[in-house]
């Protein structure tokens, strides 16, 4: 149960690695069309990083993960390895997550992109994840056990037909992608009180069926078992002395 504070100088460097993570998403989002594969989608995030910032992709190599983003395409949950023979399609929603290593600090964003026209019950369900994140943040500051940040996220999901994938989790980030503590986006009763100088990651996957997921042969690849359509978005925090900075 240990987890590093952060001083001024890490903050400012996770800063830097940050506005990195935050410029790939927006540098990616004119290439996302029908037509063109989550292969090169990763390809150019790619070279945006090693490039054009001088930065290192932090999920490739990491665990043998084999590429430099994760997109998770409709029924996939997260850690979509990216693939030159699927091709977006109109209609898909995805989720594109971004990990930087600049200057051995971490980064680590996602959001929903969508191609074409998308279903009415697609965009529902991405604008309630994205804002079960929003209504969390509201409980968040110093001294208030990190076990709020699930119990609201239940909180806000319980009032739709939709569920909250618990296998995976948001996470501490700073000199390492992973790091104590965990975040986990149910209801819980982890006794972890946020302090000032702690940074960690929101980053809820929320399922319009059933939260129960499988991991797909390569070894990576989480989808929903029901095969229902899944968001997810990540955003990093800072707890400080009022309450919380959102980093990215
Ligand atoms: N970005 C993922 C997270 O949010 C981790 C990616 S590392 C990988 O924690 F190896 F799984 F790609
Ligand atoms: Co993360
Ligand atoms: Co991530």
């Amino acid at each position: 149960m240990l987890y590093l504070l952060k001083n001024n100088e890490d903050i400012n460097k996770i800063k830097i690695s940050c506005y990195i993570a935050k410029e790939v998403l927006f540098y990616i989002s004119k290439y996302i069309k029908e037509g063109i594969s989550t292969g090169e989608i990763n390809d150019i995030c790619h070279n945006r990083i090693v490039k054009y910032h001088n930065a290192y992709p932090a999920p490739l190599g990491y665990m043998n993960y084999p590429k430099s983003v994760c997109i998770s395409v409709n029924d996939t949950v997260c850690h979509g390895i990216p693939d030159y023979n699927y091709l977006l399609k109109n209609g898909d929603i995805l989720n594109i997550d971004v990990s930087i290593c600049k200057n051995n600090y971490y980064s680590d964003t996602s959001k929903m992109f969508f191609v074409g026209k998308i279903s009415k019950k697609a965009l529902k369900l991405c604008n309630i994840t994205h804002n079960s994140i929003y209504y969390a943040l509201k409980y968040v500051k110093k001294n208030v056990s990190i076990n709020i940040i699930g119990n609201k996220i239940q909180e806000y999901i319980n009032n739709y037909n939709y569920s909250i994938v618990k296998n995976y989790c948001g996470h501490g980030i700073g000199k390492n992608l992973h790091e104590e503590p965990q975040i986990l986006h149910y209801k819980n009763n982890s006794n972890i009180i946020m302090k000032p100088g702690m940074v960690f990651t929101i980053e809820p996957m929320i399922n319009i069926g059933s939260s129960k997921t499988i991991v797909m042969k390569d070894g990576w690849t989480v989808k929903t078992k029901d095969k229902s359509l899944s968001a997810q978005y990540e955003h990093m925090i800072l707890i400080n002395n009022n309450n919380y900075e959102l980093l990215i």
